[in-house]
């Protein structure tokens, strides 16, 4: 990328000291810690400008930004990852800029170049390098987001904007670990229908899933599953993440995942497992799978493991699915060699021990 935009730097007069981060680094909880610097770029008169990274901390906004009423905010996520040479790369981070920039026009939000958006990224990351781990597993999880900031209470798009990147240093997602999650099909709530904004990373939709999370926590399961808003049959993801199921076919995984209808959010993991599935051998499907297919293929063996994946979790294992009035378990509530192996895969490559064949990783 030729970066058009110079990064304004102003820097922390009191970053974290070493001890300090290291303490904060030992037991690292998803999303809870933050590095010493933000990115900040703003929109106005329909432009962007004034790129900067500065000191990470709170914001100023007037009361009647429009965000706080309306919605307009969209956000992403992706990963700085520590390579063998001690050098930083991210993963894939153009397919975010794409994204973001999708779910900005499903917004009305204006799309920011992609140039300036990885030029963020790389200019947070290089100034606070310092707080990418380099354990098995761990990361610096980077979220971009976009709000509304127009003072005005009239409904339509604004007319200013903030762009903004912070970063929080990653281990597992999940707090047990990487072991088998429980998840409640939901007759009760949708997630999206045709039409809406499902595919868009918006903070909408996340608030939306929220209630359908307690239900599913109610009825003991870790993450709720979303079906379609029609038939309230078809799967579609995950909480926030997406699915796979590993059929057999004389013995060879066959991995199906639902297509993208529009209502699902197109995982950049679920893109990139497609294509490693391709390069282990393994056929792999998009379609529409049922509710009633999938129990059934589980109870008679057809299906013999269930996942989920995404930036934040990577892979997570699903080891039971109950609704109402079923429970099928799969693969005895354990992790399953498909699911480990395409891990390992993708792990290895973001962590540069096995190379990068697509040429996925983009060197900060
Ligand atoms: C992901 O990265 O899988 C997510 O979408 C989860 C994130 C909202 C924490």
């Amino acid at each position: 990328y030729v970066l058009h935009y110079h990064v304004q730097h102003h820097p922390s007069t009191t970053p974290a000291s070493a001890a300090d981060r290291e303490q904060k680094l030992k037991a690292i909880q998803f999303g809870r810690v933050f590095t010493d610097h933000m990115a900040v770029v703003k929109y106005s008169n329909g432009t962007w400008h004034d790129p900067e990274v500065k000191p990470y901390g709170p914001l100023s906004l007037d009361p009647s930004a429009s965000v706080l009423h309306y919605g307009q905010a969209i956000f992403e996520g992706f990963k700085a990852y520590r390579q063998p040479d001690n050098s930083i790369s991210l993963f894939r981070p153009e397919q975010n800029a794409e994204r973001f920039n999708r779910s900005a026009h499903r917004l009305a939000m204006p799309a920011i170049p992609k140039e300036l958006f990885i030029g963020a990224a790389d200019a947070l990351v290089k100034l606070d390098q310092s707080w990418v781990p380099g354990g098995s597993g761990e990361s610096l999880y980077l979220r971009p987001f976009m709000i509304a900031t127009d003072p005005f209470l009239g409904v339509r798009p604004s007319n200013e904007y903030l762009f903004l990147l912070i970063a929080s240093p990653a281990g597992e997602y999940f707090p047990q670990g990487l072991k088998p999650v429980s998840v409640w099909a939901s007759k009760e709530y949708v997630r999206a229908a045709p039409g809406g904004t499902g595919e868009a990373k918006c903070a909408g939709n996340y608030a939306a899933s929220l209630l359908a999370q307690a239900e599913a926590t109610q009825h003991g399961c870790d993450q709720v599953i979303w079906l379609d808003a029609i038939e309230r049959e078809y799967i579609e993801e995950m909480g926030g993440m997406n699915l796979f199921f590993v059929y057999r076919k004389e013995g060879k995984p066959v991995i199906v995942t639902p297509q993208l209808t529009g209502t699902l959010l197109p995982g950049i993991t679920r893109s990139t497992l497609l294509q490693l599935a391709a390069d282990e051998g393994y056929e792999a499907e998009e379609r529409r799978l049922s509710l009633t297919e999938v129990r059934n293929a589980i109870e008679s063996g057809e299906i013999s493991e269930v996942f989920a994946c995404g930036t934040a979790a990577v892979i997570t294992p699903v080891g039971l699915i109950k609704g109402r009035g079923f429970e099928v378990t799969i693969n005895n509530n354990e992790n399953g060699p498909v699911a480990l192996a395409l891990r390992d895969a993708l792990l290895g490559i973001q962590r540069g021990t096995a190379a990068d064949t697509h040429g996925w990783l983009h060197k900060v």
